[in-house]
């Protein structure tokens, strides 16, 4: 069988790398990877193709930044036009972002099944573009490819049936594990001058936090408070800089409050696993210092991934900037409570996913 597998923004490539790889393993599956280039800035897209050796796309779409409904409609319809020539018999794609939905769109109407890796999570927020993205993707698939058990209630909740459901655990920290040994070679902290694990990570980009610069404003004024006591290194999303640069905010010149470019995946993953602490209002992180047993606040008034706070170092501190000071520094004057990995977070989601496509096309 060929299986299209699709990439776009960041926090999907860490997701089809061990995708990549097992299906290059198996006989019966020949994949190819498409880049819509949703992401494209060198270190938002190329520098993880290295860092997770995933082969080259070979298909790039080049579609770029726009509103929703331009970058959604230009992976449509360039898209079709991929699944038109190269008729896959499986397109998957994984997350929540503009291309996952655009390109699971164009394969249900193309009357190809659909794979959804990291299917069922629900913010219940549909102001958050990702809860629209995440439905409708679920609903038009085949494959609903879920990392905990709650998605699984989520999905059947909305009428998607049990037989459209697989618990194969977090395709994620496949690559985590699979390279968090290797980032121990990263040279990102003596880069920084930061020793000893004393600092705190931050990463801001979503557009309830970021879009509205006083917000933004309200929040950085906080890290700068919190880079007096404990360096805070800011790797910035393009998006944040976009903002800050437009809204004339500027740090106050201390040296221990680093606004950075956005960095690879070998050097965010000993970014994380020293840091004392990580601020954040990104998806995938949540779960990634949940599985490194770091704390980790996030910045949201609610999560699609309600166990990594069930289970893991998560703490939801809603997005008050009042609220966040006295929130980290709790963390920064406590020990590391205990916490749990969730099931099936272990590394070998991508096996279990490629068995299960292997057996459902073996039928046909
Ligand atoms: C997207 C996803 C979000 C995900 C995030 C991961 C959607 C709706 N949002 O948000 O779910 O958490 O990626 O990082 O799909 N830009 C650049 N260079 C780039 C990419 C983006 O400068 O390589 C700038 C552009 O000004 C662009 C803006 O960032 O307009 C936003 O990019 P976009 O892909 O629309 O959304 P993200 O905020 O990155
Ligand atoms: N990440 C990275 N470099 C950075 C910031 C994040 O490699 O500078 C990685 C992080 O380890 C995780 C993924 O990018 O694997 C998360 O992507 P992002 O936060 O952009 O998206 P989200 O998960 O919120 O959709």
């Amino acid at each position: 069988m060929k299986a299209a597998v699709v990439v776009g923004a960041r926090p999907n490539f860490m997701k089809a790398a061990p995708l990549m790889r097992e299906f290059g393993t198996r006989d019966g599956i020949e994949a190819f990877l498409v880049h819509t280039g949703q992401h494209y800035d060198q270190n938002m897209s190329r520098i993880f193709f290295d860092d997770l050796n995933l082969p080259r796309p070979d298909i790039y779409l080049g579609i770029g930044s726009g509103t929703h409904a331009v970058q959604t409609a230009g992976v449509m319809v360039e898209f079709e036009r991929v699944v038109k020539k190269e008729q896959p018999d499986l397109i998957i794609v994984v997350g929540d972002v503009n291309s996952t939905l655009a390109c699971s769109l164009v394969g249900a109407k193309q009357h190809i099944p659909v794979a959804h890796v990291e299917a069922g999570l629900r913010s219940f927020d549909k102001r958050m573009p990702e809860e629209i993205n995440r439905m409708v993707t679920d609903i038009l698939s085949d494959f609903c490819f879920t990392t905990s058990p709650e998605a699984e209630y989520n999905l059947k909740r909305e009428g998607v049936g049990t037989e459209r459901i697989f618990f194969v655990g977090n395709i994620m920290i496949d690559s985590l594990k699979s390279y968090l040994e290797k980032s121990e070679e990263s040279s990102i902290l003596e880069d920084l001058g930061l020793s000893g694990n004393d600092y705190i990570l931050v990463t801001l980009h979503r557009p309830s936090n970021v879009d509205d610069p006083d917000q933004f404003r309200a929040l950085f004024e906080v890290l700068a408070r919190l880079a007096e006591t404990h360096p805070v290194v800011f790797p910035m999303h393009p998006r944040t800089r976009k903002v800050m640069e437009k809204a004339g905010i500027k740090d106050d010149g201390n040296s221990d409050f680093r606004i950075i470019q956005p960095v690879g995946y070998l050097d965010f993953l000993k970014g994380m696993k020293n840091a004392r602490l990580v601020i954040t209002d990104s998806g995938g992180i949540q779960e990634e210092t949940t599985v490194l047993g770091v704390p980790c606040l996030t910045v949201r008034d609610n999560t699609e991934r309600p166990i990594t706070v069930q289970m893991g170092t998560n703490t939801l501190v809603g997005t008050r900037a009042e609220d966040l000071y006295p929130a980290a520094m709790e963390v920064l004057e406590a020990e590391v409570g205990d916490y749990d990995i969730p099931p099936l977070w272990d590394g070998r989601t991508a096996v279990r996913i490629a068995d299960i496509i292997e057996e459902a096309f073996d039928d046909e």
